[in-house]
This record gives C-alpha cells, structure tokens and sequence, in this order.
C-alpha cells in the first residue's frame, strides 16, 4: 500500500479549472519531486492534500485512510506537514521559539488536577525543549537557537522553517518550491538536509521550480501542466522528455 494515493484530483475556483484528474502516488521513504510551469497547479495540489480546501472532485487516501477535506490541523495530526512558498518564520523570536510553535498543538494541557499539571507541563516543557534542540541538530542549527530568526542568513531561515514542520514528527513532509530566493550554496545544503530527512525515515514530497536541484534531490518527477499530468518518471527520464522541454520554452526554469 502506497503512503499516499491521490485520486482524480479536480479543482474549480470558479471558472478556473486549476486542477483536473490528478492522481499519483507517494511510496514510504520515497522523496518525489513535483514541477510544471507557473499556474500549473502545484501550490493548489498540496494545498488540497493539506486541507487547506477541500478538492472539487477526487481523493487523498493517506496511511489507508480518506483524508480528503478534512481540516488542516486534522491532517497535521494524521502526519502530514508543509512548508508554504513565502517564507513564514517568526522574526522577532529564536530560532527556538520558532520551533517551540510548531509543537504546540502536540502538547496535552487537558490535566486531571493543578498539581498534576504544573508537573506535567514542567516535563512536557523539558521534551519539547529537547526535542526543538535535537530537530535544530538535524539542520546544525542547534548552536544557533538563541539567535533572533530574523538574524539567521535567509537560507537557514528556510531551514528553520522545515524544521518547525518536522518537530511533530511527520510520516510525509509537502515542501512548496523550498529553495526560492536561495543562493547555490544554499540549496546544495538544502539538498543535504532534505536527504537527512529521508534517512531519518520521512517522505518528501517537494514541488520546486529550480530544475538542478529538483534533478538532484527528487528520485521520481510529476510534471503537471495546466492542471493536469503531463508526464512522471525518474530525473533522467524527464530531463531527456522533449514534449516536458517543450512546455518549458520561454519559462526561465529551462531543464
Ligand atoms: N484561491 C484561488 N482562487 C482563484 N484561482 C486560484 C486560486 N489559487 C490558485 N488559483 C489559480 O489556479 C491555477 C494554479 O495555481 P497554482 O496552484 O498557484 O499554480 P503553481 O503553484 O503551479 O504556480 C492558476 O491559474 C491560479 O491563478
Ligand atoms: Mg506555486
């Protein structure tokens, strides 16, 4: 059974058909890429699958389960966790705090009496802190967990970013074109993080317009086009697929 199975995926704003009959599949520990022009349908994708909204046709069936619809923080709790394609750290608190947030809806406040809870709370504190610290390591950003976000290079800020979604401990990890406004250098460490991730067993599922680091990251490609699946197959394979170069003539992502 695939982790993830997305099912005729269809969705309408109105007039706009964004998505039609996407379906596709996401193995355990796979890291599979998504790509296709701007307006293709990527960012609606796992905004669906996120629940964000609700598709207009179609089904996510996730862990053996129907997750289509559901609200978000339901499908977080499932082991779902994304990244969005703007930047959205918290500036003006540490690098740890911003990771203390993202554990926040793990904690368990609903405690049978006062002193069980100041107890409690001391020691599900002290977890969360070690378990923020042990996520920051995965990045090397641990030495670093005092610093103000806003003071993090803009690279280790993304970082920051996907390690706040990894801190509740994900099955799959949607990443929305997670190397925007990065330089070289600092995909090539995004490169590197994402594959720590998969050793430590999570699948990722990560849309990007940057065609070298999707070739080096991403061991199996969905190209969407228009809404709809356009082609799917290893790098190599789309790298060498005229019809994928041709839908990306005139696009400054040139394969
Ligand atoms: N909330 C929305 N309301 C109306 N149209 C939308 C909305 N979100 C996306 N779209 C449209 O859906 C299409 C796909 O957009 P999107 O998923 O953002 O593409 P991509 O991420 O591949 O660039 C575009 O035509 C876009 O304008
Ligand atoms: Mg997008």
């Amino acid at each position: 059974m695939s982790l993830l199975t997305a099912e005729t995926i269809g969705k309408k704003f109105g007039g706009v058909t964004a998505l039609k009959d996407v379906s596709l599949f996401v193995e355990t520990g796979e890291i599979v890429g998504m790509i296709g022009p701007n307006g293709s349908g990527k960012t609606t994708f796992i905004n669906n699958l996120s629940g964000l909204y609700a598709p207009t046709t179609g089904r996510f069936m996730f862990n053996g389960e129907d997750i289509t619809g559901l609200p978000a923080h339901v499908i977080t709790g499932k082991g779902i966790s994304r990244t969005f394609q703007n930047l959205r750290v918290f500036p003006n608190i540490s690098v740890l705090e911003n990771i203390l947030i993202g554990l926040h809806c793990k904690i368990d406040t609903s405690l049978w009496d006062v002193y069980a809870r100041v107890l409690k709370t001391r020691k599900v504190e002290k977890q969360a802190r070690e378990k923020a610290m042990a996520v920051l390591e995965l990045a090397d950003l641990s030495g670093r967990h005092d610093t103000l976000a806003k003071n993090l290079p803009y690279g280790k800020q993304r970082l920051l970013e996907i390690c706040r979604a990894i801190v509740s401990d994900p099955y799959l990890l949607l990443l929305d074109e997670p190397c925007a406004g990065m330089n070289p250098v600092e995909m090539d460490d995004l490169a590197g993080f994402i594959r720590i991730l998969q050793k430590k067993g999570i699948t990722v599922f990560v849309i990007e317009h940057n065609m070298r680091f999707i070739m080096s990251v991403a061991e199996r490609i969905i190209v969407l086009a228009n809404g709809a699946k356009f082609q799917e197959g290893t790098p190599v394979e789309i790298q060498k697929d005229k019809k994928v170069q041709a839908i990306y003539l005139g696009e400054e992502g040139d394969l």
